[in-house]
């Protein structure tokens, strides 16, 4: 079966392609394809993002895609930076000013009511119009300041309360068993697994 992957993140399809690495799916690249347009995530929810990357790429390669979303989720900022999560500091921001203006935001904020979790959407989408949804959500903490220097995004200030560590700390292998995009990837594999 092959699908394409909606994304030019090299990192993330590695990742999504040894996960797959034991079904009959052949991972394509966007890379390998021209003329794809940038596709701008508009959209109100995760689900809306993955969901329109997927649809536009599907209509322009007619193939089965595969798109995600994701993002970091903080309960007392009434659910910032969510959807914004890769702009939380502007358009261009780097991974460094977006935890800056979180740990900013949080700066008055006591230990047990920096909760937060992080969230993937993964939508796999036929030629024919049906789709299927993935989620996965990673329950932690945003402690303040930055520890550990793996991973990417706000890693470095995200606490997992089981691994007594931040996500940056926790070596790769053991944040894909643990992670959101690890929980959605391992359903779609199941189901891909079941039908195919
Ligand atoms: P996207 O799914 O590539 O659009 O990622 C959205 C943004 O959410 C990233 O730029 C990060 O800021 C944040 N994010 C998503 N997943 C992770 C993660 O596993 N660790 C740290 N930050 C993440």
């Amino acid at each position: 079966m092959k699908i394409v992957f909606a994304s030019r993140n090299q990192g993330k399809l590695n990742e999504i392609k040894s996960m797959l690495a034991d079904t009959k799916v052949e991972l394509i690249s966007l890379t390998d394809y021209d003329g794809i347009p940038e596709i701008v995530e508009d959209g109100k929810s995760f689900l809306e993002n993955a969901l329109k990357k997927a649809k536009i790429i599907s209509g322009i390669t007619g193939e089965t895609v595969l798109a995600d979303d994701s993002g970091l989720t903080v309960s007392v900022l009434n659910g910032e930076p969510g959807i914004y999560s890769s702009r939380y500091a502007g358009e261009k921001a780097t991974d460094d000013e977006n935890n800056a203006k979180l740990l900013d935001k949080l700066k008055n904020v006591p230990p047990e009511k920096r909760t937060a979790y992080f969230q993937c959407v993964l939508v796999l989408y036929r030629a024919d119009g049906s789709f299927e949804s993935f989620a996965g959500n990673w329950q932690g903490q945003i402690i303040d300041e930055k520890r550990g220097s793996n991973g990417f995004g706000y890693d470095p200030i995200f606490w997992v309360p089981e691994m007594k560590m931040t996500a940056a700390e926790l070596p790769s292998a053991v944040k894909n068993t643990l992670s959101h995009r690890g929980q959605a990837l391992a359903k779609l594999k199941n189901k891909l697994l079941s039908c195919c």
